[in-house]
């Protein structure tokens, strides 16, 4: 077997690669990023790889989730609390259906570069239509019009944003937030929907009664004893796209087991950069991260088959999650020939198997073409289609993967339990990139994942009136009834 060499990115063809303008200041930049501690430690990548092993097995559940890309001015308490909070909601949700672990993996601390279909773009500047660079996220140029050089100094203010973001994240989980006994604390007061709060209302009474019964049994500690255990304290992995390689390589660490990618937990190849011989597939077989990628429907079945024998050689349980998006209409045609590929490969039960709902159904509003959004309905036909589908083929949905915002009010997507419209949009729609679900939206799909899942672990067919009609709108097959 030849030996890997994790330099070989280094002369392979890099899609979405950034033209700077003078590359001796970004050479400079990245000496100096060489030079910083890691973001995360090999530790903690480990314990994910072996968490995305049992998710691999059905022994846990993936939720990873995040903006499309953030800002650097997203870097500010409020909006980092307000992920997290929804983030503990829905996994709390998801755990009581699906009664397994979930692994939380933030879009966040990180995810600032953004690829995109066209290099330039052509604005209206001052009744004059002229040609500028696209916008590629806050770590390589700004979003206004009079500042898209790219700029490597961005790189840095992206690591020490990232630092904070995360130094955040670690200080509010270990302060008590995430304590289970208080889960009102989480601000499921901005839900409206009346079934949603009676729904959560009924989760959060059967939680108390069953650690109540554990305090009574002595199975955990009173009050005023607090120590971080698995009732006050959760894991929270962070990850971002694996766009800038020069950014992930700067910020590699080799050890004797191998190079480590610091600046996450993990990383994904987004779907135009997932060549098979290209740079990004070059650099992550290079890591021991967990990695991922996206799966869209110009994925052939042989050359997903390729890429798994290009990223994951030593065949690592766990190490390769499929995160596939392919929209609500081409799911059905496309989704079943990429399982049968791998259940027919060697990576046969090593993958994890994950659905990201939303970037295949991006359309522009009716109303306003430089608006894009995303049907909810279309959002919920993947998911349950996905949901069927790998039930059927006896293979697994090991999770999912949206874009989401934990500050309330947002109008991105169409539709929900809050029943948004086209023209409700321009309310307060705040992405300057993917339309996100909404704090209610995010909910309306938590329910939904628990109570298919609770169904299919427990047999019984779907009990919850609601989610059956919301399901049989979207699904082919009769459900069973309540
Ligand atoms: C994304 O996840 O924001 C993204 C750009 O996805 P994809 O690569 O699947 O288009
Ligand atoms: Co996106």
């Amino acid at each position: 077997m030849t030996v890997h060499d994790p330099e070989a990115w280094r002369s392979k063809p890099q899609a979405q690669d950034v033209d700077y303008p003078e590359p001796e200041k970004l050479h400079k930049v990245l000496k100096e990023i060489e030079t910083f501690p890691g973001l995360v430690s090999t530790t903690e990548i480990d314990r994910l790889s072996a968490q995305m092993a049992n998710v691999a097995d059905g022994k846990a559940f993936l939720l990873q989730s995040g903006d499309c890309a953030e800002l650097f001015s997203y870097c500010n308490p409020a909006q980092i609390e307000a992920k997290l909070k929804l983030t503990l909601l829905m996994s709390l949700i998801i755990v009581h259906g699906v009664r397994l672990p979930v692994v939380r993996v933030g879009r966040i601390a990180g995810q600032y570069g953004k690829p995109r279909s066209k290099p330039t773009e052509v604005v209206d500047m001052g009744g004059e239509k002229c040609t500028v660079l696209s916008f590629r996220g806050d770590n390589v140029n700004g979003l206004d019009i009079a500042d898209r050089a790219p700029d490597p100094e961005r790189l840095l203010s992206a690591y020490f944003r990232s630092a904070a973001t995360l130094n955040y994240i670690r200080s509010w989980l270990s302060s008590g937030n995430a304590d289970l006994h208080a889960p009102q604390s989480w601000s499921f007061h901005h839900v409206q929907s009346e079934y949603l709060q009676c729904e959560f209302g009924r989760i959060t009474r059967e939680i108390a009664d069953a650690l109540d019964f554990m305090k009574t049994v002595g199975a955990t500690p009173g009050d005023g004893e607090t120590p971080a255990n698995a009732l006050n304290t959760v894991d929270y992995f962070i990850s971002h796209e694996c766009l800038m390689l020069e950014y992930e390589d700067a910020l590699s660490h080799r050890t004797s087991q191998g190079l480590y990618d610091l600046s996450a937990h993990t990383v994904w190849l987004g779907d135009r950069t997932r060549q098979v011989d290209g740079a990004h597939v070059a650099f992550v077989r290079s890591i021991r991260n967990p990695i991922g990628i996206k799966v869209g429907p110009s994925m052939d079945a042989e050359e997903l088959i390729r890429i798994l024998d290009a990223v994951n050689p030593a065949m690592v349980k766990g190490r390769v999650t499929l995160i596939t998006r392919y929209g609500a209409g081409n799911i059905k045609d496309m989704l079943p020939q990429h399982i049968r590929a791998v259940q027919s490969s060697r990576h046969s039960g090593l993958v994890v198997w994950c659905c990201d709902p939303m970037h295949g159904n991006t359309i522009t509003s009716k109303y306003n073409s430089s608006i894009k959004t995303r049907m909810f309905s279309d959002i919920v036909k993947e998911l349950a289609a996905a949901l069927q589908i790998h039930a059927q083929l006896e293979n697994r949905l090991g999770g999912v993967h949206l874009e989401l915002t934990g500050d309330n009010g947002v109008t991105e997507c169409i539709g929900g339990s809050m029943e948004l419209s086209d023209q409700d949009l321009s309310r307060n729609y705040l992405s300057y990139c993917d339309p996100r679900l909404n704090y209610e939206q995010s909910l309306d799909i938590a329910f939904l994942i628990s109570e298919v899942l609770r169904s299919q672990r427990t047999g019984k067919g779907l009990e919850s009136d609601a989610i059956v009609r919301a399901l049989s709108q979207y699904m082919d097959v009769n459900l069973p009834s309540p």
